[in-house]
């Protein structure tokens, strides 16, 4: 199976984007790692570890990472995810400790550890640690076998501004440093992720799963649901971290094209952009897998068929 370190800032997405990769074999989840960003690091820490107590994994190691962007304050969104980052169901505090050490060290410490190209990150929130592990230890860029991401967008724009989506806006700098490391990346921007929209059957169907599981991801969905619905006037809400874990498991449901991504630290109007050279216009180098369609039943088929696991 294939080792994974998921950074994350929990999120009703993010949690279910845990919960899929907990269910899933081919995965080994070697640790989580969780970073400042839909709310403040204290509550994303806890967060992770409701999410792998709901899953029956204390086992799996939590890190405490950054707890700031790089150079700017801390910008939240409890507008979206409520002012636990959780909000939609009310579930027990979590039980399992905190692992003692910072998740950057863990990033860097395993990435040396495990055999070089065998380590997969999937960061589904702020790059602050990511960025601050390459920083610190550049040897371990080329041992990263792949860095899987949810951030940017291109023909959908922003989410949190007109031109940026929120992981990438909040640290830009971190995105910079992470776009510019040579490692192998697969972005999935709101291009894909505002195609895999949690419809009334999609959220019945986890329900209908009759596990305490499928009830929490019901509750969490219709929880933000709420929100985006009235903000996009769309069927549903966009289930975006997901789309990082389900790519590992099911590449073919995804489609995208290999180009240039720069990242705005600058803009006037414009910091955290994902400045994708989708037509190829320029003569940068491709450093990124920029996804852009998906096969939304595929996806729902797949993260109901496996959360039924739990
Ligand atoms: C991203 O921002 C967060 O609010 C979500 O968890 C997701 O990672 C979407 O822009
Ligand atoms: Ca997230």
């Amino acid at each position: 199976s294939r080792k994974i370190i998921i950074d994350t800032d929990p999120g009703q997405d993010d949690a279910v984007a845990i919960l899929l990769a907990l269910a899933s074999p081919e995965l080994d989840v070697l640790g989580i790692t969780t970073v400042a960003g839909n709310v403040p690091l204290s509550l994303t820490s806890r967060n992770a570890r409701i999410v792998c107590e709901l899953a029956g994994r204390p086992d799996i190691p939590v890190y405490a990472g950054c707890e700031a962007p790089l150079v700017r304050p801390l910008v939240t969104a409890e507008y979206v995810h409520g002012k636990s980052g959780l909000d939609g169901i009310v579930l027990p505090d979590p039980k399992m400790a905190l692992t003692d050490g910072h998740a950057v060290d863990f990033l860097i410490e395993t990435l040396r550890k495990e055999a070089p190209g065998s380590v997969t990150l999937c960061p589904i929130g702020p790059l602050t640690n990511i960025a601050t592990a390459l920083r610190q230890a550049p040897d371990i860029a080329p041992r990263i076998a792949e860095i899987v991401l949810m951030g940017g967008a291109y023909f959908e724009v922003g989410n949190v501004t007109p031109a940026a989506e929120f992981n990438i806006y909040v640290d830009p700098e971190a995105a910079g440093i992470v776009f510019k490391s040579g490692v192998p990346l697969v972005v999935m921007p709101l291009d894909v992720t505002h195609k895999v929209l949690t419809t009334r059957a999609r959220v019945e169907a986890f329900r209908g799963l009759g596990t305490q599981v499928g009830h929490a991801v019901a509750s969490w969905t219709d929880f933000f649901e709420r929100y985006d619905m009235a903000k996009y006037g769309s069927e549903g809400a966009p289930l975006h971290d997901p789309c990082t874990i389900a790519y590992l498991l099911k590449p073919n449901l995804f489609t995208g094209r290999h180009i240039n991504v720069e990242i705005e630290t600058e803009g006037r109007f414009t910091t955290g952009m994902t400045v994708a050279d989708w037509w190829r216009v320029s003569n940068r180098e491709a450093n990124a897998m920029f996804i852009g369609d998906v096969d939304a039943e595929g996806f729902y088929a797949l993260l109901t068929e496996r959360l039924a696991h739990l």
